[in-house]
């Protein structure tokens, strides 16, 4: 049994990352007597001059509803760089983290994050060294867990979003677009566009027609609905063009919305307004269902790492937690399959997807 672990987090915020901390402090000490060591920063804290805070049952009191992470986060660090569009680990970073491990002497971690947090978390385990993953994200991209800790609160806000939006779009008979995060998956679009009644959902995987989109707000209005609301994933892209990005640099999704919006303008005429909800689906307290999905994977993780287990991660799979292999876990991302269940049922009730050839009697 392993005397002291350390648990870190890592890449973007979601909520829930608290939720997961005190589980997993809690069912460190309480049911296996270990202690637990909380890195800040993500792995960075492990370098140079060690940042560290030591977690006691008594440190995480009160932390289950708060979002953020009171271990502090970093997108992207020292340990990996992209070289031609693929990630490459450096030795030197994990070479002098693992030698800090030893002088905190913590003997096994457990990483927070999504893709690319794990794919980090996976070198430590490649040279040896004991980690259990748990898998984060608001997007719900990763491939070997049917959900993430924080996809259900991001869902709720963007509902929210578009209730509100909604009736402000009917009192000025306008075109609202509301534009969601995602990476590039659509599940949040698809979702909330689906709780809160969207007429458009344009997710990355179904590439969208301006002639497609055009012709449903005309339907609408002709049908006697003379607003439309669209909810727009930040990765999705006009058929044959590629998707827009607020800094192609860095790679950051961002402004497909204000595009939908500018486009609605001119080839219809009718007055439309674009809202980004942008980090508001971040931050903030978890809901019910990350609070209870995050502790689950919490507790799991330190009893998977009790069990000897390493190189893995736990992944919510028919309803219950299991482990899965962190290679498994970093290899695909889960995209919205589009001849699915949910896009079948959107398209039955009367969303569009504004697909080139998508006609639908309006109703
Ligand atoms: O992966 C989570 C996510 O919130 C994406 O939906 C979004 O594209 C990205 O992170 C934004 O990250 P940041 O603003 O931290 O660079």
């Amino acid at each position: 049994m392993y005397k002291q672990i350390g648990i870190l987090t890592g890449g973007g915020d979601a909520p829930g990352l608290n939720a997961v901390i005190r589980a997993v402090v809690r069912t460190a000490i309480g049911e296996f007597g270990m202690k637990c060591v909380g890195i800040e920063d993500s792995f960075e804290g492990i370098l140079g001059e060690t940042q560290t805070m030591k977690l006691t049952t008594k440190s995480v009191s009160g932390i289950l509803p708060r979002g953020g992470t009171i271990l502090g986060t970093r997108n992207r660090g020292s340990f990996v760089k992209m070289i031609d569009g693929k990630p490459f680990f450096p030795e030197m970073p994990i070479g002098e983290a693992l030698a800090n491990l030893d002088i905190l002497e913590i003997e096994a971690l457990i990483v927070l994050g999504g893709e690319g947090t794990l794919a980090i978390a996976e070198q430590f385990h490649k040279r040896g060294f004991p980690v259990i993953g748990v898998p984060k994200t608001i997007d719900n991209d990763l491939a070997a867990t049917e959900l993430t800790f924080g996809f259900m609160t991001a869902i709720d806000i963007a509902t929210e979003a578009l209730d509100r939006l909604h009736t402000t779009a009917a009192s000025h008979d306008r075109v609202m677009i509301l534009e969601v995060m995602g990476r590039n998956t659509g599940w949040i679009a698809l979702h909330a566009g689906l709780a809160g009644s969207a007429d458009l959902i344009l997710i990355p995987e179904i590439p969208f027609s301006f002639d497609s989109l055009v012709h449903k707000v005309i339907a609408r209005e002709k049908g006697g609905s003379r607003f439309t609301n669209i909810v727009v994933a930040e990765g999705a892209s006009e058929v044959g063009k590629s998707a827009t990005y607020a800094d192609k640099g860095e790679l950051r999704l961002g402004g497909v919305g204000e595009h939908v919006r500018r486009r609605v303008e001119e080839l219809t005429n009718k007055e439309a307004r674009c809202v980004v909800l942008g980090h508001l689906q971040r931050g903030g307290s978890p809901n019910a269902f990350d609070r209870m999905l995050g502790t689950n994977f919490g507790a799991c993780a330190v009893r998977a790492l009790a069990n000897g287990l390493t190189g893995n991660m736990v992944a919510l799979q028919a309803g219950t937690i299991t482990t899965v292999p962190l290679s498994e876990a970093c290899a695909n991302i889960k995209t919205v399959p589009i001849d699915g269940q949910l896009v079948r049922t959107a398209r039955d009730i009367g969303i569009s997807f504004a697909a080139p050839k998508e006609t639908k009697i309006e109703r």
